[in-house]
């Protein structure tokens, strides 16, 4: 039997924006794994699938998510996740489900995981089912539309650095920014400098009970990791880009 590893986007954090494919994935797989960043506290990705599955066939995987600086530390946190769906396959499963915020191959540790497990396991089958991102949660919050006609996105993540993120603003009609809790002052200079600030917002723990959206002139202080910055194309006219 072909073992294999599926990653599953359970999307922001509202069971409701999980799609029927993951649903019928999640419960179809022998094990779900789900990242935590301790393995005392349930998740995010274990809280929305909670919603849609039994229990008994979830386990909680630690992934350094946050670990930016010591790699050893992140790297021994796939190796371990790697290590866990080897021996499940060894033990007789043969598929194995990692659930995931938002979608599997967008900035999702799912990729590591992946890449870990191809080593381990000759032969396995990889594959994904995407979810809903924060992104499309916060053009959805906001009722502001991303992209018309011709425009551009970019979505950038802010642990790139704010010279990267001015040149998407100059380069993109609409930018959104990923990682940027820790960055958030920061970024509220530069959109300040390129004119972008009164447009833009900012959406926290989206799709969640607790979401909250405020627009980026308000804030002048860090935010939550789950943060996310929109800056809607600068002028539109009704299908003026066409
Ligand atoms: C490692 S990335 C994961 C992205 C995710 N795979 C996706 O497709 O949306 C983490 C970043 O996604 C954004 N994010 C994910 N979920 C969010 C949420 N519920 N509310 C606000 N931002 C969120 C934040 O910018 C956060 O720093």
């Amino acid at each position: 039997m072909t073992a294999r590893l599926v990653g599953v986007g359970v999307g922001p954090g509202d069971p409701d924006l999980v799609t029927v494919k993951a649903v019928k994935v999640l419960r179809g797989a022998d094990l779900v794994l789900v990242p935590t960043l301790d393995v005392g506290a349930a998740g995010r990705a274990e809280r929305t699938v909670r919603a849609h599955i039994d229990h008994e066939r979830l386990q909680r995987v630690p992934f350094a998510l946050n670990e930016r600086t010591d790699r050893a530390r992140r790297e021994a946190a796939w190796d371990a996740a790697g290590a866990l769906v080897a021996a499940a396959f060894t033990a007789g499963a043969t598929t194995v489900a990692f659930a995931t915020i938002g979608d599997p191959n967008v900035y999702s540790s799912f990729s590591y995981l992946a890449a870990t497990v191809r080593g381990l396991v000759p032969g396995v089958e990889v594959s994904t089912v995407p979810g809903i991102t924060a992104m499309q949660q916060l053009a959805a919050a906001t009722g502001v539309p991303l992209v018309e006609g011709e425009e551009t996105l970019t979505l950038y993540p802010l642990t790139a650095g704010l010279q990267g993120y001015r040149e998407a603003l100059r380069r993109s009609d609409c930018v959104v920014a990923y990682k940027g809790g820790r960055h958030l002052p920061g970024v509220v200079e530069v959109l300040r400098e390129r004119g972008r600030l009164d447009a833009a917002v900012v959406g926290t723990d989206l799709g969640l009970p607790g979401q909250s959206v405020v627009k980026a002139s308000d804030v002048d202080a860090d935010l939550p990791y789950l943060s996310t910055v929109l800056v809607p194309p600068a002028s539109r006219t009704r299908g003026g880009r066409l």
